[in-house]
């Protein structure tokens, strides 16, 4: 099989940092062409340190990774160091990065690579707010046609949402850039809170991901000791859900996730419900469908082939 060519987009954070450490590990099925940085859990800086720590934590120092947009297109950076801790990435002590950051910004690496492909060979993924991709349709409108899928941790439609009662956190922070994503005719795969809180790390789990040994496996076992106490605390769950790992393993087994093809718009307009992934579900709207939205996973499989992959690093 050739492996799939794709660009992580993201804000790590945890969670980030695992779905980048399974696709690192899966050369087989996974390209990575480049790693592109995004505000979102903490401001871009920050952001794109991390990437390149986890990078170097995997080994992989010959990763491109780029900085991108440093704010959403129309509203204030909402961070969640509440989560993530003042770094983003807190929990393991890891040293800070040593390889440099590629030459330019992350949206012309966006656009130049899905230009210098043929189309339908690229897939985008992103994990955090979709303020770069958004920006590349913006200033590049032909890249629409010639992105193979777009499979994003985003949104939430039966668990609501986790910043505000309605809106899941990396929409809220940009939803001006995501209403143009899920409009911009791409085939779309969503990853929402539906899934991802199905995705949970519970202690047998994490203690599988620390008897790896290796520093990639404690690492992950610190970074999810730290990230889950804020969902525990606030949904009395097992653990931390691993959102975005969803997007890496659904890239390796699709077969592990379900959902629906169906319409997904997104609440720009309103303060109260802004960010809301409004999901027609049920298919009462004469609206096209312009999503896969899933919305289970088989828990069981899913941290099986995390933990695999995770020890081959
Ligand atoms: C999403 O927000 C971030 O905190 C996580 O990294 C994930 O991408 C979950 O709502
Ligand atoms: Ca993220």
């Amino acid at each position: 099989m050739t492996p799939r060519k794709i660009i992580i987009d993201t804000d790590p954070g945890q969670d980030d940092a695992v779905a980048i450490l399974v696709a690192l590990a899966s050369p087989e099925e996974i390209d990575i062409l480049g790693i592109t940085c995004v505000a979102g859990n903490v401001p871009l800086d920050l952001t794109s340190r991390n990437a390149r720590i986890v990078c170097e934590l995997a080994g992989k120092r010959a990763v491109k990774i780029f900085a991108g947009c440093d704010r959403p297109l129309g509203r204030d950076l909402v961070t969640a160091e509440h989560v993530h801790g003042k770094t983003g990435l807190d929990g393991p002590d890891l040293p800070e990065p040593t390889m440099s950051l590629a030459e330019g910004h992350a949206v012309d690496f966006i656009i130049d690579t899905l230009r210098e492909n043929a189309p339908g060979t690229v897939t985008l993924c992103p994990l955090g707010p979709l303020t770069n991709i958004a920006t590349a349709l913006q200033k590049a409108p032909d890249i629409a046609d010639r992105i193979a899928k777009i499979v994003l941790m985003g949104g939430g439609y039966f668990e609501g949402g986790n910043i505000t009662p309605t809106a899941e956190f990396n929409i809220y922070v940009d939803p001006q850039a995501a209403d143009i994503v899920f409009k911009s005719g791409a085939p779309i795969v969503v990853m929402p809170l539906d899934v991802t809180h199905k995705a949970l790390v519970t202690k047998a789990r994490n203690d599988a991901f620390r008897a790896i040994g290796s520093p990639v496996g404690i690492a992950v076992a610190e970074m999810t000791d730290f990230f889950e106490r804020f969902d525990k605390e606030k949904y009395g769950s097992d653990g931390a859900p691993l959102h975005d790992p969803c997007v890496t393993a659904y890239l390796i087994n699709p077969d592990l996730f379900s959902g629906r093809h169906i319409n997904v718009e997104i609440e720009t307009q309103s303060e109260l419900t802004m960010g809301m992934t409004v999901a027609d579900w049920w298919g009462v709207t004469d609206r096209a469908p312009n999503a896969t939205f899933m919305n289970d996973l088989d828990a069981d499989g899913f941290f099986a082939l995390l933990t695999e992959r995770l020890a081959r690093l």
